[in-house]
């Protein structure tokens, strides 16, 4: 286990500069997985080197893949992973160590699940023991696997792999990890496999494999205006192999918006940030603050590993409260911790509603959020889909706990430059689940 490490963040006199975005952690996850049940070579640029996506590694090793990993530039690494085939997993003699990695367990179940004749247990961290599985366990029961959770459907989980058969499947709750489980499952399924989402989330799954040669249709609802991400239907057809091509990852977003809200609220500032993921399924903040009246400026510019990419630039300024509803909460579920910090600056009350998935994340993310807005002078309530935060001009600063959740650590660091006293942050060291370099990239930009 990492040692806590606490960090303080002092008041920033300006922030100025920009930084290329650290590459993205869902992405990373899926390119490891497919590359591991892959038949032949994978070879994965800018792969994110962070706790969570080492775990990842780690567990396609221990079933059977080689894999070699390099230093590549800041923050990633060159992965070449030579697959054991989509039914080719060997069972490891313990269980696979998940760490942290929501995305790792649950994905990585959906493809276990169609292992037939072999059985495996995951596990991970305290965080992970508190994590719904249920989710994952319905649909791949009803697929024909053999699913056994901890008491109240909490890891470790047993999965023994069995033949299965194709199910349609409408997800309960707007899950992108819930619908690639049952799609990676639908892989190894006889017959057609199709899964209903109740909101558009996020897309990667489906890009990478179709790129990686599986028959997978997309049927999107018509959307009200032609940029919205719209619910859609997905359908997989069961598949011999996979053959993901040389890919390299896009920037993460939602590491991203970290610097972009410190852009935002603390004062002069002026910050940029290139190689940024722009997946719509992915963009809701943008929306967001655009409604709160953020200098927020995006170049779309290309394309990298099947996504779109850009990148942003935001500069300090007024602020208003948005209201942010269940519409808008898969497409920007990870940085609705942020728009909370930012609403602690905007003139009015923001609310969002319709987010109790929040509760359900790496810590209660309600819960954390308040508690720390609180602690640093903001005026926040929690409600039980969401929350809501008056703004007051500011935020006094002082002490806040991670809850070792690598959002909330990094939330802390930025609240605390943007802050009058600066704020010290408990067990910051959090950060390391998804962009250890955080802390450099954001002290590089104080001018
Ligand atoms: C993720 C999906 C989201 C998100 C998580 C990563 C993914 O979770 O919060 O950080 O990579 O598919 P849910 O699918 O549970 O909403």
């Amino acid at each position: 286990m990492a040692a806590i490490v606490d960090a303080h963040f002092a008041p920033a006199g300006s922030l100025r500069g920009e930084l290329t975005a650290p590459p993205d952690k869902s992405i990373s996850h899926r390119a490891a997985l497919i590359g591991g049940f892959g038949d032949g070579e994978t070879r994965i640029e800018r792969y994110l080197d962070a706790a969570d996506t080492r775990s990842t590694l780690d567990a396609v090793r221990s079933l059977g893949a080689r894999v070699d990993a390099a230093p590549g530039g800041p923050g990633s690494l060159t992965v070449e992973i030579a697959g054991f085939g989509l039914r080719g997993a060997v069972a490891p003699a313990g269980p696979i160590d998940v760490g942290n990695a929501g995305t790792l367990i649950r994905l990585l179940s959906g493809l276990l699940a169609g292992q037939d004749g072999r059985s495996f247990v995951l596990d991970g961290d305290e965080s992970i023991r508190s994590r719904p599985m249920g989710r994952v366990a319905d649909p791949l029961r009803e697929m024909g696997a053999a699913v056994e959770t901890a008491e109240g459907g909490r890891p470790p989980v047993t999965i023994a792999g069995r033949p299965l058969r194709a199910i349609h499947y409408e997800l309960p709750v707007a899950s992108a990890q819930v619908k690639s489980c049952v799609l990676l499952a639908g892989l190894l399924a006889e017959g057609r496999t199709t899964v209903r989402e109740p909101a558009a989330t996020r897309d990667h799954s489906e890009r990478m494999l179709r790129a990686a040669g599986a028959d997978l249709r997309v049927e999107r609802d018509h959307p009200s205006l032609p940029t919205d991400p719209v619910a859609a239907t997905i359908g997989i057809e069961p598949a011999e192999r996979l053959v993901l091509p040389p890919m390299t990852v896009p920037g993460d977003l939602s590491s991203a918006a970290f610097h972009l809200a410190a852009g935002l609220i603390v004062p002069g500032a002026d910050v940029r940030i290139a190689g940024v993921g722009l997946n719509p399924t992915r963009i809701g903040l943008l929306g967001i603050l655009n409604r709160m009246g953020a200098d927020v400026e995006v170049v779309e510019g290309g394309f990298e590993g099947g996504e779109p990419v850009g990148s942003l630039r935001a500069r300090h300024g007024h602020l208003q409260a948005a209201l942010v509803g269940a519409s808008e909460v898969a497409t920007t579920i990870d940085e609705l911790p942020l728009v909370g910090l930012l609403a602690c600056f905007a003139e009015g009350t923001t609310r969002i509603e319709g987010a109790e998935e929040l509760r359900h994340k790496e810590s209660d993310r309600i819960d954390g959020v308040v508690g720390a807005l609180n602690a640093l002078g903001g005026d926040a309530e929690a409600l039980p889909d969401g929350f809501a935060v008056t703004g007051t001009g500011g935020l006094r600063g002082g002490e806040m706990d991670s809850r070792g959740d690598h959002r909330l650590a990094m939330l802390g660091a930025v609240a605390g430059l943007a802050s009058e006293e600066g704020v010290t942050v408990r067990d910051f060291g959090a950060a390391r689940i998804s962009y250890p370099g955080f802390e450099a990239d954001l002290r590089s930009l104080l001018a």
